[in-house]
């Protein structure tokens, strides 16, 4: 059973959490510029990841709101870690979500957008070759040519930066392909870039009862610069506000939604 605990308590059948999950978020409908959600999940102390891989930290409650949070998107924008750690390959859509799009006026298959700068991909990986539409890479202007030139022949290589990521750039990019609605997966390194140019408009969190311990990163790493102008801390860090607009339990699993505080 999945409950909404926040806004006004009710048990959310099957239907009613499709519902809950699909329907455009008011804040989403309010925005002026294209919004940027991401989907997180951590343990109750931050664990971003259980030996390498987030998909242990979830259960069938957790994939089933990460694949109705994904149903809704015109791009799902992924880190090349997560890529390279968590594969990617293949349709990432079931057929009744792909004909739900379908019945909802958006194509079937929500495009990939992968950001590396280093151009480490292999073309040959199932996310290229198996990919339902021709996926995108954001890379940097500095990236090797070769790699830029075999990643070409599977996907389509565009810049969104000079030597460093230009997170403004890259959303112009994708708002410019007619993606308004950018979905991103994470990973933390790819978070902490927005979050520090204040470009997270939502965040979901999955907040998953283990505890981990080890050394597993967080949900959000690096991004910021510090430097006397900056109001990084010395060690990089930036609060940020976000404002709680949805919790959902599932038995422990907790499912929290937050926004920018000014939607
Ligand atoms: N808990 C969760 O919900 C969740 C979600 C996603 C991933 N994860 C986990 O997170 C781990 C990976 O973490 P990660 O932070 O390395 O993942 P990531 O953000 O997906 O990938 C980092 C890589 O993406 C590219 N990238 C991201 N931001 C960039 C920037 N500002 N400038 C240039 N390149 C940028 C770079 O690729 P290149 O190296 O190719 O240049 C960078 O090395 C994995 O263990 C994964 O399972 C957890």
């Amino acid at each position: 059973m999945i409950e909404r605990i926040f806004p006004d308590p009710a048990v959310l059948s099957g239907a009613a959490l499709e519902h809950e999950v699909l329907a455009a978020p008011p804040e989403n409908r309010r925005s002026t510029r294209p919004w940027v959600s991401f989907n997180f999940i951590a343990s109750i102390d931050g664990a971003a990841s259980l030996d390498g891989l987030s998909g242990q930290l979830g259960n069938a409650w957790d994939q089933r709101v990460f694949s109705l949070l994904r149903q809704t998107s015109d791009v799902i924008l992924v880190g090349a870690q997560t890529i390279r750690a968590e594969g990617y390959g293949g349709e990432l859509l079931s057929h009744a979500a792909q004909q739900w799009r379908s019945d909802n006026w958006l194509s079937p298959h929500p495009p990939l957008a992968i950001v590396s700068g280093s151009l480490n991909l292999d073309p040959g990986l199932e996310v290229f070759t198996q990919a339902p539409v021709r996926p995108l890479v954001l890379t940097l202007a500095s990236a090797p040519q070769e790699r830029r030139e075999s990643l070409s022949e599977v996907s389509d290589v565009v810049n969104v930066g000079e030597a460093s990521l230009d997170v403004a750039r890259l959303i112009a990019e994708l708002s410019g392909r007619g993606y308004q609605n950018i979905h991103s997966e994470g990973g933390p390194t790819l978070l902490g870039s927005f979050a520090a140019e204040g470009r997270v408009d939502e965040l979901n969190l999955t907040v998953s009862p283990l505890l981990v311990g080890g050394a597993a990163g967080r949900i959000a790493m690096g991004g910021h610069h510090g430097g006397a102008a900056s109001a990084a801390g010395a060690a990089g860090e930036l609060a940020r506000s976000m404002n709680l607009a949805r919790i959902l339990k599932a038995d422990s699993m907790l499912f929290l939604r937050y926004v920018r505080p000014d939607m």
